[in-house]
């Protein structure tokens, strides 16, 4: 029932440091980066090119991307709303690069700038061009089951963004629970609506855990075999558009709950844990994960 492999996607570096408190230096940046490759991790959303006026916290993501050794069969990405952030993260040599945008209006307007219309217009160009140069894009959806301004969100708004990204040449659509708010019965129903408009492989989750539902969330997304499965070392993150907004499931979190199922990933738990206390110790804080504290503590 459920697939036999999951790709996770560590959007750690990230949705994880882009909301951080502390400046995390660029060399510690690149440390855990490089600690996710080595514990396994083909997927690792390793910067941000946006305005460091909005997110100053990814104003060094092209610093962190020459500074950082890559991986033979990693997938270094990045995100990119506009045509200057594509221009950068060609620059900075990423391997695929991520457009984001929301079923809510309100968030759109908050998160960047303009409505969804407007937004889907503004992704067409770079769209275009990172097909030209040879990168694939993935296309985010926010606030696939709550919005911080307008509560509950229909599962129809969510199937019809993805659709609209999909059809402009997004090769995967990963649906995020911005604020973490989203149940079981609620994922239930949003996945059965995008499962209508997206073939499976297409599918991804970003599910934060600010109420505590993201495993339970994501037991049901595997029941519908979505493939693919964001999630951040140590709980690491938020949204800086999103008050309120924790982290995103802990990868240490998804590997124990998958690996209990037999479910294949390639990580290595005992290399990432590696990895997750190097970014708690950088950090001065314990992991967010259970899984991570229990076996840290070990
Ligand atoms: P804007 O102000 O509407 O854009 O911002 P603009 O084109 O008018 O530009 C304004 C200024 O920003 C100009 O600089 C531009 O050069 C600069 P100025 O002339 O004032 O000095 N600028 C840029 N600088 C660097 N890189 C760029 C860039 N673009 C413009 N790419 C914009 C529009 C989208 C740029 C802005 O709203 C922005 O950067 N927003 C950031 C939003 C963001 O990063 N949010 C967090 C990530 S999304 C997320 O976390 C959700 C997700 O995890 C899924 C989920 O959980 O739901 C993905
Ligand atoms: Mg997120």
């Amino acid at each position: 029932r459920y697939p036999q492999s999951v790709s996770i996607l560590d959007v750690g570096p990230r949705d994880g440091l882009q909301n951080e408190k502390q400046t995390v230096t660029t060399a510690n940046k690149i440390a855990l980066v490089e600690g996710l490759a080595a514990a396994g991790v083909r997927r690792i959303e390793t910067g941000s090119f946006v305005s460091p006026k909005w997110v100053p916290q990814m104003a060094d993501s092209a610093d962190v991307f020459a500074g950082m050794q890559r991986q033979e069969g990693v997938i270094y990405s990045a995100l990119t709303p506009n045509m200057k952030g594509l221009e950068n993260a060609m620059a900075a040599g990423a391997d695929e690069v991520a457009v984001f945008g929301a079923a809510s209006e309100s968030f759109s307007q908050k998160n960047i700038n303009c409505s969804i219309r407007e937004s889907l217009a503004r992704f067409a160009p770079v769209m275009q061009a990172a097909t030209d140069n040879g990168l694939r894009v993935r296309g985010y959806v926010s606030c696939v089951m709550g919005c911080p301004y307008e509560g509950d969100i229909a599962p129809q708004a969510v199937a019809d963004v993805s659709q609209q990204l999909r059809d402009m040449g997004c090769y995967e659509i990963s649906l995020g629970d911005t604020i973490g708010t989203g149940t079981a019965y609620q994922t239930n129903k949003m996945l059965e609506a995008v499962s209508r408009v997206l073939p499976l492989d297409a599918m991804a989750v970003h599910f934060h855990d600010t109420y505590g539902q993201a495993l339970a969330n994501l037991l049901i997304a595997l029941e519908h075999g979505v493939p693919t499965i964001d999630a951040a070392i140590a709980g690491l993150g938020g949204c800086p558009y999103a008050k309120g907004a924790s982290g995103n499931v802990a990868t240490e979190d998804v590997l124990y709950m998958l690996n209990g199922l037999g479910i294949r990933t390639g990580i290595d738990m005992d290399k990432l844990l590696d990895a997750t206390q190097a970014i708690s110790d950088v950090l001065g804080r314990a992991p967010v994960s259970k899984a991570a504290q229990a076996m840290l503590a070990k």
